[in-house]
């Protein structure tokens, strides 16, 4: 049987908060899919998690709590590298070499760091403003070809570019210049109370986010609450009808179902039901997720035996990547 290599791809999650159905629908699903296509390296990124205060305990366990939740999801580890950042120091390294290719000019004019530093006025520290380094290198560690990435992170995906092509430029050709692929328009889910705005796990108002380990009653309380119109048409307009395109957006994505058969199906109805049939839907693809997520989270020894060859493989390719910069730098090895 002839071997096709597959390209590789890179994505982390930082391992903070309860994950929400936004999440869910542009990312997760998304990371599930591309690991039949791609090479997928995912890593929990907890060492770009403490760049803002983090509560010890709390970042221990979101970051077995994230993994369980991603491989209930459906990420499998016989097929995807599955790996927490700290487990392996090559990030931290060569995030160090890359810091000599970045110019402080372009780190302050990242809009992710503006908008931390105004929201952490009180801890805008060194690493906040190296945050984007650190992702180039985890990016450039792993020779990724392609990096899926939402829209937010774009501005730093440019910048990994841009660091990429500097060193190829000064040395010689050693790392491989990703590329972005954004999610399809339409995967971005709105907060339900608001839905101007996306969904997010730190919504003033957590009614407006579903949050992928909410209960059952309270994922169809949250969607009973949703903000609608004053009309009563159930039609897919994100323009006149933000908050019911919303809604179909979800079910679409949790049903499986096109936008067109989705409107059909409510084609007659009030609001009140179909509300409650997102909410139902939702709750029903949720509830085996927590309960594999919790099966999986009882049993630690397993979890733990993913993550150490997860952190085998990787470093492995780290190693190897790093060895030849320290070389081309001329860092002296033994
Ligand atoms: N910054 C990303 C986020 O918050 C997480 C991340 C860290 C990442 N390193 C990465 C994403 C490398 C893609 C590639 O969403």
């Amino acid at each position: 049987m002839e071997e096709v290599k597959k390209k590789r791809l890179y994505s982390a999650v930082q391992p903070t908060n309860a994950l929400t159905i936004g999440n869910y629908i542009g990312a997760i699903r998304n990371m599930v899919a591309l690991q039949e296509e791609y090479d997928c390296i995912y890593a929990i990124a907890n060492m770009h998690a403490i760049t803002v205060r983090q509560v010890p305990a709390e970042l221990r366990k979101n970051t077995l709590a994230v993994l369980a939740l991603y491989m209930a999801c459906g990420l499998d580890p016989a097929k995807c590298t599955l790996y927490i950042q700290s487990h392996v120091p090559c990030h931290a390294e060569l995030a160090w070499v890359l810091n000599t290719f970045t110019y402080v000019g372009e780190m302050e004019r990242m809009t992710q760091f503006k908008d931390k530093s105004a929201k952490h006025a009180d801890n805008i520290n060194m690493g906040l403003m190296d945050y984007p380094v650190l992702m180039a290198a985890d990016i450039l560690l792993y020779k990724a070809d392609v990096v899926p990435v939402g829209i937010d992170q774009r501005q730093h995906l440019e910048i990994c570019r841009d660091i990429a092509q500097r060193f190829n430029n000064v040395y010689s050709p050693t790392f491989v210049v990703p590329e972005g692929i954004y999610p399809k328009i339409g995967a971005k889910i709105c907060d339900l109370l608001d839905p101007s705005k996306k969904m997010s796990k730190s919504a003033e108002n957590p009614a407006g986010t579903v949050f992928m380990n909410d209960d059952r009653d309270t994922v169809i309380r949250k969607f009973r609450r949703a903000v609608t119109d004053s009309q009563s048409e159930v039609r897919y307009d994100p323009e006149n009808k933000p908050g019911v395109s919303n809604l179909l957006s979800v079910y679409t994505a949790f049903s499986g179902k096109s936008m067109q058969e989705a409107e059909r199906e409510f084609a007659g109805s009030g609001y009140g039901d179909f509300k409650l049939a997102v909410g139902e839907t939702v709750a029903d693809k949720l509830a085996p997720v927590q309960s594999e997520q919790a099966r999986l989270l009882a049993d630690k020894q397993y979890l733990e035996s993913v993550l150490r060859a997860g952190a085998e493989r990787a470093g492995g390719i780290a190693a190897s990547t790093l060895s030849k910069v320290y070389r081309k730098i001329g860092f002296y090895q033994l």
